[in-house]
């Protein structure tokens, strides 16, 4: 999928830091998952804490079903998407959170055996499709940190643990292991499912495959996913299928736009500050920095690795610099990343694929702002910022305001 990239002058001219998400992209997205579900045959959801900054525009495209992880996102998907029930998957659900999930969605994932007997009765009782979520123990996630298929991961239930007959009250499986994942990936789940879960496949009326489909990624094997939903529905054709994918809708669809606001040389090492912090506002780039497997992509450099930097020309090092957080935390930094000329103070340093799992995972640590949202059409609108009086109603105690 190729779109215009967005005019540089429209990124020039917003504050910074700011996360700039092109309407474009966002709607090619939607229609590309969407036409894949029709072509194949399974309903797409949409795993709404990958991004709500990209919600406001994807809440406009008809037919889009969210899924909700907690009553925070059940009661924004209500506001977004009025009169849709959602799909929900609850890590685990309290006592006094039942009413109000029975009340807003339509499906329901359990994560234990416990908390199916404890609510499964009522789902019934109250017209929810309710499923159990196994763990089919394939490892295939892109990431290590985000491997739900690893042996003794909190979520889903073994299938060698699964009782022979599931309750009458669970009427769906739900497999979530993949992230980032190709079509390929989901065939070794599927097979597995196939060969260990035919038992209880043949209870339930639906499965629901989870997120990290990345079927928006240029590589993206179509074929491939058409051949694994075949092969499902011919093994067991009651069933209705469900993907959830999160961070698939909202594939490189926005950049966040930082400026640069300093240029330090401790022991020669060139260290480019930006008005943004890893620790506050990118923290998966700073965890995936220790572990090495998360690339951060900025527009016009190339990334060096410390071993490579070790090497380089003394010219050479005068355009590769660490990027420097603004928070006090001594980690806040990104090593190295080369540029075809020197940095300026007051250079905008962009970085690219931003639009998942950033705007949900931001915090105000240290007193510093998350980056505003703009959403880019012909220009570039500011959709919201984080004025200081959010800082301050999260940090005041009550006697105090
Ligand atoms: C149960 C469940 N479904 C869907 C998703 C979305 O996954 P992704 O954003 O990788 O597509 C997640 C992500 O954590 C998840 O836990």
């Amino acid at each position: 999928m190729s779109l215009p990239a967005p005019l540089p002058s429209l990124l020039a001219a917003v504050t910074t830091p700011a996360l700039v998400y092109d309407d474009a992209r966002l709607r090619a997205n939607a229609e590309r998952i969407q036409s894949l579900g029709q072509r194949y045959g399974f309903t797409p959801l949409l795993a709404m804490k990958a991004s709500y900054a990209g919600l406001g525009v994807l809440s406009d495209v008809p037919g889009l079903m969210p899924e909700v992880g907690s009553i925070g996102e059940l009661r924004l998907a209500q506001t977004l998407f009025p009169g849709v029930p959602a799909h929900g998957f609850f890590v685990a659900i309290a006592e006094e959170e039942w009413e109000e999930i029975a009340q807003g969605v339509g499906h329901l994932s359990f994560n234990s055996l416990r908390q199916a007997a404890q609510f499964g009765p009522r789902a019934a009782a109250a017209g929810l499709a309710a499923a159990i979520r196994v763990n089919p123990l394939v490892q295939v996630s892109s990431h290590s940190d985000y491997d739900a298929g690893a042996k003794g991961c909190r979520f889903g239930v073994p299938l060698a643990e699964l009782p022979p007959k599931l309750p009458d009250f669970i009427v769906g499986l739900h497999a979530h292991v993949l992230c980032e994942n190709g079509a390929a990936d989901l065939a070794q789940v599927v097979d597995v499912l196939l060969r260990e879960g035919g038992l209880w496949l043949s209870q339930v009326q639906y499965l629901n495959l989870g997120g990290g489909h990345l079927m928006t990624a240029e590589d993206y094997e179509d074929e491939c996913l058409g051949k694994v939903i075949a092969d499902l529905k011919q093994a067991h054709p009651h069933l209705e299928l469900f993907l959830e994918p999160g961070a698939a809708w909202f594939w490189e669809s926005a950049q966040l736009v930082t400026t640069v606001r300093d240029i330090v040389r401790p022991s020669g090492i060139a260290t480019a500050i930006i008005d943004c912090s890893f620790r506050a506002h990118l923290n998966d780039f700073l965890i995936g920095s220790l572990l090495a497997d998360l690339p951060l992509t900025i527009t016009g450099a190339t990334y060096v690795s410390p071993a490579d930097y070790a090497q380089l020309t003394d010219a050479d090092r005068g355009r590769t610099y660490r990027i420097g957080g603004l928070s006090c935390a001594t980690c806040d930094s990104k090593e190295y990343y080369q540029f075809a000329q020197p940095l300026q103070v007051g250079d905008h340093l962009v970085m690219e694929n931003m639009g998942h799992y950033v705007d949900v995972t931001y915090s105000w640590f240290n007193g510093l702002p998350p980056p505003s949202i703009y959403r880019l059409t012909n220009t570039a609108t500011l959709e919201r910022d984080h004025p200081y009086h959010e800082f301050l109603q999260i940090n005041l105690p009550f006697h105090r305001r």
